[in-house]
């Protein structure tokens, strides 16, 4: 089974088929569909519509049917990266300056230290754990999530929900697995109560954590899983589905964004585009160690 096949099977779309007549309008309306133009970048690239999108499976199976092509992924050579916006950043001098500058120094056992025994939001009088993070130090790919639920504040390890079982089936779509070659991350390292969204001082307390992670990790790619996760680490207002597609940097690293799995558990419209998104980050990393 193909890895694209194996991967909408975990999301729950075992097949994609579409009608025959239907096919070719679809090929028209959606040029990814069609033979890839030559120099078309991801950024500009129109989604790629799948039966599961566009027609109810019992509408379909009552016609013609015939698979469709996967939707070629674009070279990296042509998908233009886009700097994350310069953090304004603390005051020079100021306690949270000479925080930011003590935590941009730390060694793995150090920052390990300085999360577990973190008070600088209120969030550490409710955690029960804090959620440093998981996976392989020296890992080439670098999952980021947006903050610990329920089961990650009781067992201290990000993605360990039903989210984090589809997460795992991800990964190993893409041939990872937890703990092999990836390191998994939120941006927030402690639970918000009731798993209410993070507010703005928790993120601007807890992501030096995280940009200290990332710079020991140094992975060819980060796959940013969510709106909120991407929106906090590419300090951006877009939406999700606009930063999609395109490559973002941060700190000097590409940045691929694609849905959180949680979302991909509710919105099956959106699963078949979650695949778009790993395979531009397999082609990312790859061409990142091509050029190693
Ligand atoms: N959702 C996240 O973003 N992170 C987790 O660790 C669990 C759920």
């Amino acid at each position: 089974m193909s890895r694209r096949a194996q991967f909408l099977e975990v999301l729950g779309i075992a097949t994609e088929w579409v009608p025959r007549a239907r096919n070719d309008a679809l090929a028209e309306a959606v040029p990814a569909l069609a033979p890839a133009p030559a120099a078309m970048p991801v950024a500009q690239a129109p989604v790629a519509t799948t039966a599961a999108q566009t027609a109810p499976a019992a509408a379909v199976a009552a016609e013609a049917v015939q698979p469709l092509s996967a939707p070629a992924v674009q070279p990296a050579a042509r998908v233009p990266v886009v700097p994350a916006l310069v953090p304004a950043g603390p005051a020079p001098g100021s306690a949270q300056a000479e925080r930011e500058a003590a935590i941009a120094a730390m060694d793995w056992p150090a920052l390990d230290a300085a999360v577990a025994g973190c008070t600088a939001c209120g969030l550490c009088q409710t955690r029960t754990n804090t959620v440093f993070g998981v996976g392989d130090r020296q890992a080439e790919w670098m999952l980021v999530g947006e903050a610990p639920g329920e089961n990650e504040d009781l067992q201290g390890e990000p993605f360990v929900g039903q989210a984090g079982k589809l997460l795992d089936n991800m990964l190993g779509a893409l041939g990872l697995a937890r703990g092999r070659n990836v390191f998994i991350a939120n941006v927030l390292k402690c639970r918000p109560p009731g798993n209410r969204n993070p507010e703005p001082e928790e993120v601007a307390q807890c992501e030096p954590f995280l940009r200290r992670q990332i710079a020991l990790v140094r992975p060819r790619v980060i796959v940013v899983l969510g709106r909120f996760a991407a929106q906090s680490l590419l300090r951006t207002t877009t939406p999700i589905g606009k930063l999609r597609g395109t490559v973002h940097a941060y700190e000097g690293i590409p940045v691929v964004v694609t849905y959180h799995p949680a979302y991909l558990l509710r919105t099956l419209t959106d699963k078949a585009r979650a695949w778009e998104d790993l395979c531009l980050a397999r082609e990312v990393h790859d061409r990142a160690g091509a050029g190693a």
